[in-house]
C-alpha cells in the first residue's frame, strides 16, 4: 500500500469512527487505537499536505494548549433583531415592509434558535474561519472549537460554493436539551457550578480554550443566514428554498417556511399566494411553532419573520442596531400554577436570609423547576405564600423561575403559615432587619463563609476552576479555611488542590481588578457596579480612600446609588476587609484597572475618513452603508468638500456631486471596493 492508499484509508476509518461516536454515541475502537491512527494520519498529512482529504478528520482535532481568542473584524456587521411580543406589534411591522414596497410581499418565518450567533467563513469549499458576533463589529475567532461541533461541515462539496473564494454563512450556535441535562449532571457530580441555561452552557462551551470540552459537550449548529453577495440564481432569492437546497448539500440549516396558505398553480408545483401575512395567517404560523416548540430539543425563544426575497431585502434598509426586513416574535415566558411544600431560610455571601419555596415540580421552558427564590419577608406576605398553598410560577429560557401570583391559601383548605426565622438558620445568630430584607450578624457563620467562598472561585468572580460547593463545605467542616485569601496561602488546603486548581489559581491572578472587586462579595455590588467604580476609581485602594474620606464622589457616578456607597463605607472601614485585602495584594491580585484603548484593541479601518454616499446600491441599501461606515470608524458625510476623502457611489450617481468630486479630485470608489476596505483580511 503506497502513502496515498493509506492516507485514504486512514481518513475513512476515522471518520467511520467518528460518526459512530458522535452519532451513534458508540465506540468500536478504544480510545487508545483512535489516537495512535490519528498521529499516524497527521503526520502523513504533515509529509505530504498534497494527499490530505479536505474533510480529514484531523481538522476536527482539538488542542489543549491555552489560546487566547484573535478578534476578527465582521465584513459586514453582524446585527441583532427588532423584537415584538403581540401579534399586533408583527402586523405594524408588516405594515412597514409593505409601505417600503408598495405591496404585499412573502414573508418567511424561522425558529429563533436561543445561542450564540455564530459567521462561518468556507475559502474555496473549506471552512476557514468561525467568528462569534463580539460587539457586531468584531468577534473571537472560535474556529478551532467550531471544528469540533458535528454538524458543522468542514467542506462543502457543492460546485457552486467551491468556487468562491469566500462564502459566508452565520447561524446559530446552541446546546440541545440533552447535552445540556448531561453535562448539568457531570458539573453537579464533580462539585461544580451547574449552568443555569443551555443558551449560557453553549456560550461557556465555545468560549472554552480547550478544543476537548467542546467535542465532549455536544453543541449542534443551525445556520440562518447567507449574505446577498451568493445570490445569482432565481432560487437562491427566496429564504426558504435556499435555507431547503443547502440542507441538501450537508448544510445545517434552519427550518424556514412560508407564511400562508400553499396553493398549487396550473402547472402542478405548490406556491404560496403573496397576499399573506393577514391576522389569520400569522396566528396560524405562531400556532404552527407553538405546538412544534415542545417536540423540539434544542432550545428556541421565539419566532424569526424575515421577507422571504433576500433581494428584496435591500430596500429595507437597517438601523445601525437590526434590519429592518426581519423582526423576532418573542415568545411569552411559560406560567404554571404548583403547590407549595415548604419554605427554607438560605444565608448568603453578605449575610442576607433569603427564603426559598420548594414547590410540587413543574415542566418550564425545558426545565423541571422545583423551588425559585421567595425574596423576602414582604414578598412572602404579598404573594399570600403558604405551605399547602398555590402559585403560579414563570420561567423563559433566560430566566431564573420567578413567582408571579399567589394564590391566596384560604382557597385551598390546609395551609400552614410560613413564620419567618429570628435567628441565623446556620449560626444561631440574630438576624437584623435593613429594608426588607434580614441578615445573620454572626462573625463566623459557616454558611456566610462557604457562599463568600463559592462566589470568589465563580466563573464571573476569579474563575477558579476545580473547587466545588462540597470541596469548600469539607474545608469548613474541618475549620482549615477562615477567608478567601486562604485559597492562596493556607498550606493545610494545598493537599485538596489538583493540578488543574492549581494552574487556575495562578491564572486567576491575571483576572483584572473590577472582578477582583467583585469577587470581594461586597453588599449591592455587582459585576457591573464593579467594573462602574474601578473605571472611574481606577484602583481598588482608590475607591477604599473614596469610600471612607469622600463618599460624596461615588454617588456622582452614574448608576451609582446611595445604598452601594453605604455599603462600600461599611466594608473599606472594617480592619479584618483591609487586612485581607493588603493579604490578596500582596499575594499578586491585580488592584489596578488596566486603562482600555479607546477604541478597542485594534484600529477601526476607516478611522479619520469622511465618506459621502452617492446613487444607488446592489448590494446593501444606503441606509447600511451609512451604518457600516459608522461602524468602522468613519464619518459618512452629506456633501462633497475638500474634506471628503472618498465618494461611495452606485448607479446614477448624483451628476453634481461627480463634477465636484472631479475638481476636487477625491476618489470614487464603488461597492466592492468599499467592502474590501472593511473586509477583515485581503483574499
Ligand atoms: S436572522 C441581522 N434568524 O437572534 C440579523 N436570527 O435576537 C439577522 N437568531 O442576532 C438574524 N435564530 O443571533 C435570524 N432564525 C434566525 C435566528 C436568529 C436566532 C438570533 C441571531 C440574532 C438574534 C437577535
Amino acid at each position: 500500500m503506497n502513502t496515498k492508499q493509506r492516507i485514504e484509508e486512514l481518513t475513512k476509518q476515522l471518520n467511520h469512527y467518528n460518526y459512530r461516536y458522535y452519532v451513534d454515541h458508540f465506540s468500536e475502537v478504544s480510545d487508545k487505537e483512535f489516537d495512535m491512527m490519528m498521529q499516524e494520519l497527521q503526520e502523513l498529512e504533515r509529509q505530504y499536505p498534497e494527499y490530505a482529504a479536505p474533510n480529514s478528520p484531523t481538522m476536527r482535532v482539538g488542542s489543549d494548549l491555552q489560546q487566547e481568542f484573535k478578534h476578527v473584524r465582521h465584513n459586514i456587521p453582524m446585527l441583532s433583531l427588532s423584537n415584538a411580543y403581540s401579534v399586533d406589534e408583527l402586523l405594524t411591522w408588516y405594515d412597514s415592509v409593505k409601505a417600503v414596497y408598495g405591496k404585499d410581499v412573502a414573508i418567511a418565518y424561522e425558529p429563533k434558535y436561543d445561542g450564540l450567533s455564530i459567521s462561518l467563513i468556507y475559502r474555496f469549499g473549506k471552512l476557514a474561519q468561525a467568528v462569534t458576533r463580539g460587539d457586531g463589529v468584531q468577534g473571537d475567532d472560535v474556529t478551532e472549537n467550531v471544528k469540533m461541533i458535528e454538524r458543522v461541515p468542514l467542506y462543502i462539496d457543492q460546485p457552486d460554493i467551491k468556487a468562491q473564494s469566500r462564502f459566508e454563512i452565520r447561524g446559530e450556535v446552541l446546546m440541545p436539551f440533552e447535552s445540556f441535562a448531561k453535562l448539568n449532571k457531570q458539573r453537579e457530580a464533580n462539585g461544580e457550578e451547574p449552568f443555569a441555561n443551555p443558551r449560557n452552557a453553549a456560550a461557556g462551551t465555545l468560549k472554552s480554550t480547550r478544543s476537548k470540552v467542546v467535542r465532549e459537550r455536544g453543541l449542534d449548529v443551525y445556520l440562518y443566514e447567507v449574505p446577498l453577495r451568493f445570490t445569482s440564481k432565481e432560487w437562491e432569492q427566496d429564504q426558504c428554498d435556499l435555507m431547503n437546497y443547502l440542507f441538501g448539500k450537508g448544510v445545517p440549516t434552519a427550518q424556514s417556511f412560508h407564511v400562508g396558505y400553499c396553493v398549487k398553480d396550473g402547472n402542478e408545483n405548490y406556491t404560496i399566494d403573496t397576499d399573506c401575512f393577514d391576522r389569520e395567517r400569522l396566528e396560524y404560523a405562531i400556532n404552527d411553532f407553538v405546538l412544534r416548540r415542545p417536540l423540539m430539543d434544542y432550545p428556541i425563544d421565539g419566532i424569526v419573520f424575515k421577507v422571504a426575497n433576500r433581494r428584496l431585502r435591500r430596500q429595507c434598509g437597517a438601523t445601525s442596531k437590526a434590519p429592518k426586513w426581519a423582526i423576532a416574535y418573542k415568545f411569552n415566558a411559560e406560567r404554571m400554577i404548583t403547590t407549595v411544600r415548604d419554605v427554607t431560610f438560605q444565608v448568603g455571601r453578605t449575610g442576607q436570609v433569603t427564603p426559598v419555596v420548594h414547590f410540587d415540580p413543574i415542566p418550564l421552558a425545558g426545565t423541571l423547576v422545583r423551588k425559585a427564590t421567595g425574596n423576602n419577608a414582604d414578598f412572602l406576605h404579598e404573594m399570600h405564600i403558604a405551605i399547602g398553598g398555590q402559585i403560579e410560577v414563570e420561567k423563559g429560557g433566560e430566566i431564573i423561575p420567578k413567582i408571579v401570583v399567589g394564590v391566596d391559601p384560604c382557597a385551598t383548605k390546609d395551609f400552614k403559615e410560613v413564620t419567618y426565622p429570628k435567628y441565623c438558620p446556620e449560626c444561631g445568630a440574630p438576624l437584623v432587619k435593613d429594608g426588607s430584607n434580614y441578615y445573620c450578624i454572626g462573625e463566623s457563620c459557616p454558611a456566610q463563609l462557604q457562599a463568600r467562598l463559592e462566589h470568589f472561585v465563580s466563573r464571573d468572580a476569579m474563575n477558579i476552576q476545580g473547587i466545588g460547593p462540597k470541596m469548600i463545605e469539607e474545608w469548613i467542616n474541618g475549620g482549615i479555611v477562615k477567608d478567601v485569601a486562604d485559597i492562596y496561602e493556607s498550606e493545610r488546603l494545598e493537599t485538596f488542590f489538583s493540578t488543574r486548581i492549581i494552574l487556575s489559581r495562578a491564572e486567576s491572578k491575571s483576572v483584572p481588578a473590577h472582578r477582583v472587586l467583585f469577587a470581594l462579595g461586597i453588599r449591592y455590588v455587582g459585576a457591573s457596579t464593579a467594573k462602574l467604580l474601578l473605571k472611574h476609581c481606577g484602583s481598588i485602594n482608590a475607591l477604599a480612600a473614596f469610600a471612607t474620606a469622600c463618599p460624596e464622589q461615588l454617588i456622582r457616578i452614574d448608576g451609582v446609588g446611595v445604598s452601594i456607597v453605604i455599603s462600600l463605607g461599611q466594608w473599606f472601614s472594617d480592619k479584618k476587609n483591609l487586612e485581607l485585602l493588603s493579604r490578596l495584594q500582596a499575594i499578586g491580585l491585580q488592584m489596578k484597572e488596566k486603562i482600555a484603548h479607546p477604541s478597542g484593541t485594534t484600529q477601526k479601518p476607516l478611522a479619520g475618513l469622511t465618506i459621502v454616499i452617492s446613487g444607488v446600491f446592489e448590494q446593501h441599501s444606503r441606509d447600511e452603508y451609512r451604518a457600516m461606515i459608522e461602524q468602522y470608524g468613519g464619518k459618512n458625510g452629506s456633501s462633497v468638500s475638500k474634506n471628503t476623502n472618498y465618494i461611495l457611489a452606485g448607479d446614477n450617481m448624483g451628476p453634481s456631486k461627480r463634477e465636484k468630486a472631479e475638481q476636487l479630485g477625491i476618489e470614487i470608489i464603488n461597492e466592492e471596493q468599499f467592502l474590501n476596505m472593511i473586509e477583515n483580511e485581503k483574499l
